[in-house]
């Protein structure tokens, strides 16, 4: 597609989504940069290049469909905003804690692009992108709600790829490993599960594979531009990474015969 017209970034307040806004606009987009606070977007506006694009800033709360305005036009919706909550073994985590993450993550998600779809039929098509996780690429303890919420995500960005295909509109969907954001820097530390009975062990262990991998940390700027990349490219598959571990990840998973590398069924040909 042609970098022109108008673009709908939510969690556009800062991290990966905020420099998703900065490159689509500065590719050529009219941003609209969606956030809970527009005073974090203040000064977006004033950051944009020469490249023929603008951002302009809307109040958006994921957990609240009132305040989900589909702009005119819309040509492209990147499904951003997300959390995470404590990371805890499956038997110390409060259902309300899983229905506060999927609320975020997933169902406003769905209501949000449910309403955006019928904008883009009208004006012949258009690209969802939604961000999950490579997480969901690997099984890691302790993360079992926010990677739920994500391959839920990842499913309903599946479907709706056949669905809206007739009508032009691309679903793609983007895998992040390790950004520079203050996501990546929460989960720098020792799970809570630590603190629970025979899960010490464990907890270290994934707490070690997660400084791991502090060295491939990739600036969201540069995430940004891989994902306007896909954005822009109409042969794109459904899934991409937007740094080295992610594209590396998702290799290994397109690649492998039926589960990841280190599996038992890994490189048996089943
Ligand atoms: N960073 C990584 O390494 C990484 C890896 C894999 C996937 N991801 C995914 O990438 C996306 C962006 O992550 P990030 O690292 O940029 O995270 P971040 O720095 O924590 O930013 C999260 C964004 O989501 C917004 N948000 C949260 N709850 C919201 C709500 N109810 N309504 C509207 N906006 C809400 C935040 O807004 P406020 O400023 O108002 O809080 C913020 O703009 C997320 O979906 C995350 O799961 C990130």
């Amino acid at each position: 597609m042609d970098a022109s017209g108008v673009a709908w970034v939510t969690g556009a307040s800062r991290g990966i989504g905020r420099a998703i806004a900065l490159d689509l606009a500065n590719a050529g987009f009219d941003v609209i940069a969606a956030m809970r606070n527009p005073a974090d977007g203040a000064d977006l506006a004033a950051q944009v290049g020469d490249g023929g694009g603008s951002i302009s800033v809307q109040r958006i709360d994921m957990n609240d469909p009132d305040t989900f305005v589909v702009p005119d036009g819309l040509r492209v919706l990147v499904n951003n905003a997300g959390i995470e909550r404590e990371y805890l073994p499956v038997e110390h985590v409060d259902l309300a804690d899983w229905r506060a993450v999927f609320e975020t993550n997933l169902f406003g998600l769905v209501e949000l692009t449910g309403r955006a779809i019928p904008v883009m039929r009208a004006g012949g098509g258009g690209v969802v992108c939604n961000i999950t996780s490579s997480s969901i690429l690997a099984a890691i303890p302790f993360y079992s709600v926010y990677r739920a919420s994500k391959a839920a995500v990842s499913a309903f960005g599946e479907s709706l790829r056949c669905e809206v295909a007739p009508f032009g509109i691309r679903v793609i969907e983007i895998m992040p490993g390790p950004i520079d954001t203050d996501m990546l820097a929460g989960s720098d530390r020792m799970p809570e599960a630590a603190a629970y009975d025979g899960y010490r062990e464990m907890a270290e262990a994934s707490y070690a594979g997660r400084k791991a991998v502090d060295h491939m940390t990739t600036p969201a700027a540069d995430a940004a531009a891989l994902v306007t990349a896909s954005i822009l490219d109409d042969q794109a598959p459904l899934k991409h990474g937007c740094d080295d571990l992610s594209v590396g990840l998702l290799d290994a998973w397109s690649s492998a015969p039926i589960a990841l590398v280190g599996s038992p069924y890994d490189g048996q040909g089943m």
